[in-house]
């Protein structure tokens, strides 16, 4: 079954969402122009977005004492190909900071000089399964799926917004080479967030005191994040999202996806994703008390 093109098109092999993007503004990233500067953070959906691009604002701000406190996530990192608020990206001030869901081939051909740096946040793709299902129910953008073993076959045949986990994760891996990239795994920072910042800090060259990453940390953290109206992305208009069937920091841990997959449907998964995923080079974490 084909997805419902109210929600979902095709570009270049990608699924994009018709009501915020369009085929015109996809074509104009290629050429979009990049600055050294530049930071992108390249997610598959529901992989820890919205907490790095947390984290990330906090150790470029630091700690917010610059003005930007009171802004929210979306002004502080600005989403690459869905420009909601149509801002002119050109006439940010440096450095900028952008979320993307694009696969590798799909960015603005400026980044390949490596100059301007990638950070890519990968998690198992079993929560990843489980957190997007639990979003389109929440988001008015995607369709609203309600049996949750027909999601998956969705999920697994790549027919969602920015398609096959495997080829996002695949693509940005083998193509690492082409790009100044970090990679940060979401379960990873689930077990030492301080490490996951120290790590970042010290890709992007920012020099934090230890006070200054302390509070990052701090600020970071699932329970500040959710309290926080700046960060917890519940300013989001409510044409895109209905809060009362839930919230983009739902659970925020690892391992969730045990308590909605049934032993068919996991054996399922494997059978269809397994082979692939031992392929990659990343050690994936399936459980927040498994031993690492
Ligand atoms: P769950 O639905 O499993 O809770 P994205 O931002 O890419 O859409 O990812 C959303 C997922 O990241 C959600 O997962 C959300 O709860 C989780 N998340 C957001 N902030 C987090 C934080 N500070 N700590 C841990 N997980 C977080």
């Amino acid at each position: 079954m084909q997805p419902d093109e109210k929600y979902l098109f095709t570009y270049k092999g990608c699924y994009f969402q018709p009501d915020l993007t369009s085929v015109e503004y996809l074509d104009s990233l290629e050429d979009f122009e990049i600055r050294d500067s530049d930071v992108f953070l390249v997610t598959y959906p529901k992989s820890g977005t919205v907490w790095t691009e947390n984290i990330l604002s906090l150790i470029y701000h630091e700690g917010h004492r610059d003005g930007s406190e009171k802004l929210t996530l979306l002004d502080r990192v600005m989403s690459l190909e869905y420009n909601i608020g149509n801002v002119d990206y050109a006439s940010r001030p440096s450095p900028r900071l952008f979320a993307s869901h694009v696969p590798y081939y799909l960015v603005p051909k400026g980044l390949r000089n490596r100059r301007a740096k990638v950070v890519y946040v990968v998690r198992n793709p079993k929560d990843v399964l489980v957190s997007y299902y639990h979003f389109s129910k929440t988001s008015l953008k995607l369709e609203e799926v309600e049996d949750f073993g027909i999601f998956m076959e969705r999920f697994l045949a790549g027919k969602v917004l920015a398609s096959l986990w495997l080829d996002h994760v695949e693509g940005w891996y083998s193509h690492r080479d082409d790009f100044n990239i970090l990679f940060l795994t979401y379960e990873e920072m689930k077990k030492d967030l301080r490490s996951s910042v120290l790590k970042l800090c010290n890709f992007l060259g920012r020099r934090l005191t230890e006070k200054e990453v302390d509070a990052v940390v701090d600020q970071a953290t699932f329970n500040k994040m959710k309290a926080d109206p700046r960060a917890n992305y519940e300013f989001m208009p409510p044409e895109f999202m209905d809060y009362s069937k839930g919230h983009f920091l739902r659970k925020g841990t690892v391992g969730d996806w045990k308590n909605m997959m049934t032993v068919a449907q996991n054996e399922r998964f494997d059978s269809v994703f397994k082979e692939r995923i031992e392929k990659l080079p990343i050690k994936f974490c399936w459980d927040i008390n498994e031993e690492s």
